[in-house]
């Protein structure tokens, strides 16, 4: 595997790739690499013939109170993972390289509406960082596909916007959410828990599988909201939301059954936690 940082590198490897009419694949990352973006890279791997995956914690998607300073910068572990992982290309950039006229004064992209609720409403500029440099991403690397996580569902939903309305050439691949043996949704942040945190940070994706039994059971979406929102509360959780949408993530229309899907966001001490259960 090469390690790259510059996009006049990235791109002469890419070119040849495609002069020889090889497929090229793409995971995004923020690094801190774990078994859940390793499933990324596998599922990038059956679908190319090529696969980069890049590093950068992106400033542009962090608001001022969040954890842009303490996000975990593990480059030299998340390189002997992808070379595991059969990954052909790292590409690091700086943020120099990312942003070359500053993070602030870099041309943003704004996804309407899709970006204003759920994660949108409690990170303000969140999704506008993130299909910034999404948008940048794909134009340095110029993937055939890439692949993003469910677990992320509503950046899925933005980043599937981006490419229809800006008429990106890519496929966008979604990833199943890989799970601890509790069922709890891999991430970076959960190493932020404390032990007594960990134990309990479980209890979202039970609360999410109580949820779409409800649904099934044929309760009203409105109860199935408030109880699951009282029952992490109970579990010492401070609920951002609990809710069922429609897959694409606008209200469901009275006695909808299918075609949902719920999210839950919550804070337990500083860590926030985000999952969802696609209810199908
Ligand atoms: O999901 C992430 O890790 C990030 O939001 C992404 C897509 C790499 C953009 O920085």
């Amino acid at each position: 595997m090469q390690t790259l940082t510059t996009v006049v590198e990235l791109r002469a490897n890419v070119r040849a790739w495609k002069r020889d009419g090889l497929r090229v694949g793409f995971v995004p990352t923020m690094g801190n690499l774990h078994a859940g973006h390793f499933s990324l890279i596998d599922l990038a791997k059956q679908q190319a013939d090529r696969v980069v995956a890049s590093v950068f914690v992106n400033p542009t998607q962090f608001g001022p109170s969040e954890d842009f300073a303490r996000y975990p910068r593990t480059l030299d572990a998340d390189a002997a993972g992808l070379v595991e992982h059969g990954c052909e290309v790292l590409f690091a950039p700086t943020v120099e390289e990312m942003y070359p006229d500053g993070a602030d004064n870099a041309v943003r992209i704004c996804v309407p509406g899709i970006t204003t609720i759920l994660d949108g409403a409690h990170r303000p500029g969140h999704f506008d960082g993130v299909a910034t440099v999404v948008a940048r991403l794909f134009n340095m690397v110029q993937p055939d596909s890439a692949v993003f996580g469910l677990k992320d569902y509503q950046q899925l939903q933005v980043i599937r916007q981006l490419v229809s309305d800006l008429a990106f050439a890519i496929d966008i691949i979604a990833a199943p959410t890989a799970r601890a043996g509790d069922g709890l949704a891999l991430s970076s942040r959960n190493q932020y828990l404390s032990a007594t945190e960990r134990a309990i940070a479980p209890e979202i994706q039970r609360t999410l599988l109580a949820m779409r039994d409800a649904v099934r059971a044929g309760l009203a979406l409105e109860s199935i909201e408030t109880e699951a929102a009282s029952r992490l509360a109970a579990a010492d959780f401070v609920v951002d939301y609990a809710v069922i949408r429609r897959t694409d993530l606008d209200e469901p229309v009275t006695g909808q059954r299918d075609g949902l899907v719920a999210l839950i966001a919550a804070r337990l001490g500083s860590t926030r936690l985000i999952d969802n259960v696609v209810l199908d």
